[in-house]
């Protein structure tokens, strides 16, 4: 870990535009400045760093966030890499903090894991390249299957031989620890002994992103049926399955080249299509993608190519995961090899020009391929044939980000003629999953476990209401985030000679709460470091150790607010120069309460008209109360604008 105190050296002395200037070319506007951006493609600029906010936003594509932000999402890296990219360029010692017994534990049987790992690799490739039994049995094997020394020796291929313990006794002999051993699942304990786990098998490194090998695939020789065909790496302090992808460490520039990556099953498929020349491409191990590893494929680009065996049950698989990455705006597409030929076979029989025209000729839009394997399947049957409508347009009811609504809306016209289905009921269809989701997500969000109810059948007739919700949903938090903002800008200033603004603040607030979560957060935390002494600003803020917090105040400073009524006259004053931050607070402070009183208004309305008598006696006096309040506020409000 960083120290604080580090981490603060660091956020003191960050410029943005000097560190945004180092790849973008930018040009003042104003207070402003402006470029291309560097994360999409344009030719007029909309990249607009605020160096007074410190914090950029791209106008183009949505991106936004502070100087740490940029940096981790230009070069692909974590928050922590980011911190010592900065402290790297301003010069500034990282000094580490003191860690927890159990982290130092937990590093240090990863250090070990490594360093086995790493050791038993150059075991595995001199006993491949080297060993008689190795080039007889192993490299004899591997040449037969076309592979060339160049490429064996760029993945780091080796072999394990077929004696009980040749490797165990090396990393002994090397005074490798014992008892972490198993964990690598390169050994394994028989009789209390320690014996070699991949005897007799082709080794194919693992390597994690930063070229530091984290686990091995082992196959047998041939098509022996001694065992499975492939042995992986248990899961342990530095292997994650779920997070990695075979290859990804050595295709990572060209996937950035290419725009493109290419994803096959197997270890084999990676290696031969290196060793052709295509180098954009990663392997699953043939089980369906994880979130993580579709985010691993984003970092580099939003364009997947799946390439499978016709007939593999890998293809099932894969499509199962791949609603996901509709969230995570990705564009796939699938190819599928013929004739029981897997990416390996296919490019060592036809070429790699071949291969890669036909991967071009045969590119399928995923979810068009879904339907159409659907439709096929349902054939005549129109139940069947319904529940198809109901899946596809459940499906591209995931893609919800506002930048791919044309995507959206070209699917759905290309799916209603497949379906030959009217387009604006299948419009009506998708915009109802949508609701349905929205809906169960507040749900969730409010803490009610109740399950939401299914969705109604296409037969139904899904009305209109996706845009009201959401409309009030952005109202209720242009007034969170307003608070918010004239909290981070003026709550350290005097409200009168015995508060601050922020104490005023807190005080009138104590009854009410928040909707949005992430500003929830970003309140309370304020209320937190204010309460300790802490002196919190958008400032400092903005380069809080949690994501939530960082983007939370990116956010309160890159929107524009939409609020209406004595808003314009707020802004006037500003332009002329009065310091009207007392007005703003209270404005502020008032409008947000209006808008949940209102709100309780309405709920207990609703409550009055299920209520027995005497409930209603109870509840009628809530509402005069609440009535009360509001009208309190609303003169109040007049008072200050007409004065
Ligand atoms: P070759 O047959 O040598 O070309 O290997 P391949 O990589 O083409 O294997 P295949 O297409 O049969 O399987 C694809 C991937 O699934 C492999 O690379 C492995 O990651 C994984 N896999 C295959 N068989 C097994 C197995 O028996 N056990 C485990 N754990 N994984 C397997
Ligand atoms: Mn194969």
């Amino acid at each position: 870990m960083i120290s604080p105190n580090t981490i603060q050296q660091i956020t003191n002395r960050i410029d943005i535009i000097d560190v945004v200037g180092e790849f973008v070319k930018l040009k003042k506007r104003g207070t402003n400045y402006l470029g291309l951006c560097p994360f999409h493609n344009e030719k007029t600029p909309s990249f607009t760093v605020s160096p007074a906010k410190e914090i950029y936003k791209c106008f183009g594509c949505g991106k936004s966030g502070n100087t740490i932000g940029f940096v981790m999402e230009h070069e692909k890296c974590s928050y922590v890499e980011a911190l010592r990219w900065l402290a790297a360029r301003y010069n500034i010692e990282v000094e580490e903090t003191e860690t927890s017994p159990e982290q130092k534990l937990q590093q240090q049987t990863a250090d070990s894991l490594y360093a086995i790992n790493h050791f038993a690799q150059r075991f595995f490739s001199e006993q491949l390249f080297e060993g008689s039994e190795g080039q007889t049995i192993a490299m004899s094997y591997l040449k037969e299957r076309g592979f060339r020394n160049e490429v064996l020796q760029k993945f780091q291929v080796g072999y394990n031989p077929e004696a009980r313990d040749t490797l165990t006794r090396a990393l002994l002999t090397n005074q490798f620890s014992r008892e972490v051993l198993p964990k690598t699942g390169l050994v394994s304990v028989r009789n209390e002994e320690l014996v070699d786990n991949y005897r007799g098998r082709i080794i194919f490194p693992i390597h994690g992103i930063t070229g530091k090998i984290i686990g091995f695939g082992a196959r047998v020789i041939g098509k022996s049926d001694r065992g499975p065909k492939y042995i992986n790496t248990p899961e342990n302090e530095i292997y994650t399955k779920s997070k990695i992808l075979y290859g990804a460490y050595f295709a990572r520039m060209a996937i950035d080249k290419a725009d493109e990556c290419l994803l096959v099953e197997g270890y084999t498929d990676v290696v031969s299509l290196h060793q052709a020349g295509i180098e954009n491409v990663v392997a699953s191990g043939g089980t369906s993608l994880t979130t993580d590893q579709l985010r691993l494929i984003k970092k580099y680009t939003n364009n997947l190519t799946i390439i499978y065996d016709g007939d593999s049950a890998g293809v099932k698989a894969a499509l199962r995961g791949l609603d996901m990455a509709l969230e995570e705006s990705l564009n796939v597409r699938l190819v599928l090899i013929p004739d029981n030929e897997d990416p390996d076979s296919y490019v060592n029989k036809v070429g790699t020009r071949a291969f890669n025209e036909f991967v071009a000729a045969s590119k399928k839009d995923f979810i068009i391929f879904q339907l159409e394997v659907m439709l096929k399947e349902a054939g005549n049957d129109v139940t069947k044939k319904s529940d198809v409508v109901n899946q596809v347009a459940e499906t591209l009811s995931k893609i919800s980000r506002a930048e791919d609504f044309t995507k959206q809306q070209d699917y759905i016209r290309q799916c209603s003629s497949l379906l030959r289905i009217d387009e604006s009921g299948l419009t009506n269809l998708v915009n109802k999953y949508k609701r349905d989701r929205i809906t169960k997500e507040e749900k969730r969000a409010a803490g009610q476990e109740q399950a939401a109810l299914p969705p109604q059948e296409f037969q139904g007739q899904p009305e209109d209401v996706l845009d009201e919700t959401q409309l009030l949903l952005q109202q209720d938090e242009a007034h969170e985030r307003n608070l918010l903002r004239v909290l981070l800008d003026y709550g350290l200033r005097d409200w009168d000679d015995t508060q601050k603004m922020a104490d005023h603040i807190f005080e009138e607030l104590q009854d009410f709460h928040f909707e949005n979560q992430q500003l929830e957060k970003l309140f309370e935390e304020y209320r937190s470091w204010y309460q300790r002494g802490l002196e919190p600003t958008t400032r400092t803020l903005l380069y809080h150790e949690d994501e939530q917090i960082r983007q939370a105040v990116v956010n309160i400073s890159v929107v524009p607010f939409e609020l209406s009524q004595n808003w314009d006259e707020v802004m006037e004053m500003k332009i002329v120069g009065v310091d009207n931050s007392r007005q703003d607070v209270s404005s502020s402070v008032n409008f947000f309460k209006l808008q949940k009183i209102k709100k309780l208004i309405e709920q207990n309305q609703r409550d009055m008209e299920h209520a027995s008598y005497d409930d209603f006696k109870m509840l009628h006096e809530v509402h005069n109360h609440l009535k009360q309040l509001e009208t309190s506020i609303t003169n109040q409000m007049h008072t200050v604008i007409i004065k």
